[in-house]
């Protein structure tokens, strides 16, 4: 499976439009100063934002990208989504107001800053609170250890890994200042949701348009088949 991004312009993907086969929602979440904002920035703009303004309450932007979608009968058709991803603020005077937008994140990017380790002490809270606050309890998270530019590490690619295996997440590298894998892991999630996606799809019944199975795929998710909510949690 793999992303491409539509021929539309950085400030036509911000537009919200029902052109769209697939409406899907990220959160990107830590402690304050993890790089959230710079992570989100280096993905939309293919820049580096030095300077540290804290994000206050939330925000989001929109990549309009084009995604090989597999068929039952093996075939690949190029789906659109509309990928909304939230920038949070990790602030924690702001948690009881971004906790609010928790629901409706249907992928998890959770950042610690690996030169910083009380962000990565940090990450447990913020699984918690994932699992407490997210549309169901076994959401599409990855850990990421953001600023790997950095010389001087407080935090280990090996710890970072042990952890992410004790929480069986995928853990992956990033850093928002050079852009080191920061595409890498937005479509690494983007993967892991689709195929919740695709086998929510599959358990479809072709003729009532319900799922025999719970499919747990998202709060707001519009597919061909349905065009509404499918929560089933
Ligand atoms: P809140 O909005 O308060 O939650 O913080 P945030 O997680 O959004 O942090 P932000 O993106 O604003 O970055 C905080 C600081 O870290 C800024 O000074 C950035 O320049 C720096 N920073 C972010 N990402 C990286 C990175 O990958 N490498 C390095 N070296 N610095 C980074
Ligand atoms: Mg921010």
């Amino acid at each position: 499976m793999a992303s491409s991004e539509t021929n539309s312009t950085a400030a036509s993907d911000d537009i919200l439009d029902s052109n769209y086969d697939f409406l899907i929602k990220f959160m990107l979440l830590g402690d304050s100063g993890v790089g959230k904002t710079c992570f989100l920035h280096r993905y939309m703009e293919g820049e580096f934002r030095s300077r540290f303004t804290a994000t206050v309450g939330v925000d989001f932007r929109l990549k309009k990208l084009e995604y090989d979608f597999p068929e039952d009968d093996g075939e690949e058709v190029k789906k659109k989504i509309h990928l909304q991803i939230w920038d949070t603020a990790g602030q924690e005077r702001y948690r009881s107001l971004t906790k609010a937008f928790f629901r409706d994140g249907m992928g998890f990017l959770l950042l610690f800053d690996v030169g910083n380790v009380e962000t990565f002490h940090s990450v447990r809270d913020w699984l918690s609170e994932i699992k407490e606050e997210a549309y169901c309890e076994n959401p599409d998270i990855i850990l990421i250890g953001n600023k790997c530019d950095l010389e001087n590490r407080a935090v280990s690619e090996k710890q970072g890994q042990q952890l992410a295996n004790e929480l069986n997440v995928p853990y992956m590298e990033t850093s928002a200042a050079t852009g080191n894998n920061v595409t890498k892991a937005i479509n690494t999630l983007l993967d892991m949701v689709m195929k919740r996606m695709r086998d929510y799809v599959s358990g479809m019944d072709p003729k009532t348009g319900k799922s025999g199975e719970p499919g747990n795929v998202g709060p707001e998710t519009k597919t061909e088949t349905q065009s509404s909510s499918s929560c089933a949690c």
